[in-house]
């Protein structure tokens, strides 16, 4: 069986991944401080898929915690590359812990993948590396832009690294992963976006007011120059992009990679406003959503969408979701985590 080492397997992402692989028939390794999930992700993959994959709590910032993992294991052939801090705010506070936790993490697994002869990493970046694209929708080959977050430089950096590494080094093959706005949660509810604190992302802090936990959501700006004035971005199912990393892993393992470092988008190649998202939301759900507008959150882009058509073309991937099928499981995921309503 194909054994893949999933780093920060038990979030977000990663457990959604977790049971896409499963279900395609690799092995599942997973790797995670639980920093920002919890070991209930394990029970969620296990009552969806049959399977429990084998979970080991570890830093992967920490040597040699890294080393014994790959020891144990004769080494790993295939790793996919969750594991990173993801706040844009708290980078900005705190960027030294960021740029360690994310990018030592990056450098101590490319040393251990190379002390075993080489493998495949497919590694989670992001759309913030394109800052305010100059064109849209984005493609692949829109230049870097100056990001705006300690965060961002550090998925800018490992694409970089990864990039000179592959071209050091021809037995590492990458396939680096540009997401755009994942929402949503597994249709079983049993894996979502566990929130730790107060949300980040827009999507949670829609779920949270709806529910009760937070009093109003607050709508960052509506003087955008968009057709109801608030910013624009490419929101799209978690579990599509779950299945673009068996894609992108099956490519690298297949060996049907056209180059060493290969860099794809994954959205839905389409842009919403914000308050778009939020009419679907109440419309989907039936929830009133109780929210203000009020300024802009520094930092952000006026609006950013993704051209995916390299990853259709080369991955054979697109969505299949629709945004309001991915509203809807983020709604069953909050009332399950909240115990309303059961599923
Ligand atoms: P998440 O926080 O839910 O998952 C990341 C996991 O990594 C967590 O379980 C955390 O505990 C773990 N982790 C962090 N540092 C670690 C370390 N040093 N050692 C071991 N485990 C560690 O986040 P997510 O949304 O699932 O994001 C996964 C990846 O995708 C991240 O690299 C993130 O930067 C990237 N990304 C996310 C989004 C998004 O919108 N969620 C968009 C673009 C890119
Ligand atoms: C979406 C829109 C907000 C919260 C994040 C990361 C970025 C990358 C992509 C990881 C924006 C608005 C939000 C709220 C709001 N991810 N909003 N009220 O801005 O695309 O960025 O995802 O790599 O690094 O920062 O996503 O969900 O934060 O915001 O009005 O309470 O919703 O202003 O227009 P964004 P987001």
């Amino acid at each position: 069986m194909k054994k893949v080492l999933l780093t920060g397997g038990t979030g977000f992402i990663g457990s959604h991944t977790a049971v896409e692989l499963i279900n395609s028939g690799y092995q599942v390794v997973i790797v995670d401080n639980l920093s920002n999930s919890t070991i209930d992700s394990l029970d969620g993959i296990e009552n969806i898929t049959g399977v429990r994959p084998e979970f080991v709590k570890a830093d992967c910032s920490v040597f040699s915690e890294m080393e014994s993992l790959f020891e144990k294991h004769g080494g790993f052939n295939s790793i996919i590359h969750f594991a990173a801090l993801k706040s844009v705010v708290e980078s900005v506070e705190k960027p030294l812990k960021y740029y360690n936790n994310n990018i030592i993490s990056l450098i101590y697994l490319i040393q251990l993948l190379q002390k075993g002869g080489g493998g495949n990493i497919v590694f989670s970046s992001s759309c913030t590396v394109y800052g305010q694209p100059e064109k849209l929708p984005v493609s692949e080959e829109s230049p870097y832009q100056p990001v705006a977050s300690p965060y961002g430089n550090t998925k800018k950096i490992s694409e970089d690294i990864l990039r000179d590494t592959v071209n050091s080094n021809k037995s590492i093959k990458v396939v680096a992963l540009r997401y755009f706005n994942p929402i949503g949660a597994h249709p079983s509810a049993e894996i979502g976006e566990l929130i730790i604190g107060k949300p980040l992302y827009l999507l949670p802090y829609i779920t949270q007011t709806a529910i009760g936990i937070r009093d109003k959501l607050q709508i960052f700006g509506n003087d955008y120059d968009s057709p109801d004035g608030t910013a624009i971005r490419d929101y799209f199912h978690v579990v599509d992009l779950a299945k673009a990393h068996v894609l992108a892993l099956d490519r690298l393992v297949e060996k049907k990679n056209k180059s060493g470092f290969e860099v794809f988008n994954l959205g839905a190649g389409k842009g919403s406003t914000v308050l778009e998202i939020v009419k679907a939301f109440e419309k989907v759900t039936g929830v009133k959503l109780n929210y203000e507008i009020v300024g802009r959150r520094a930092g952000d882009v006026e609006q950013v969408w993704a051209d995916t058509s390299l990853a259709q073309k080369e991955l054979g991937w697109q969505t299949e979701s629709t945004l309001e099928d991915a509203l809807l499981t983020a709604w069953n995921w909050e009332k399950r985590l909240r115990g309303k309503e059961g599923k």
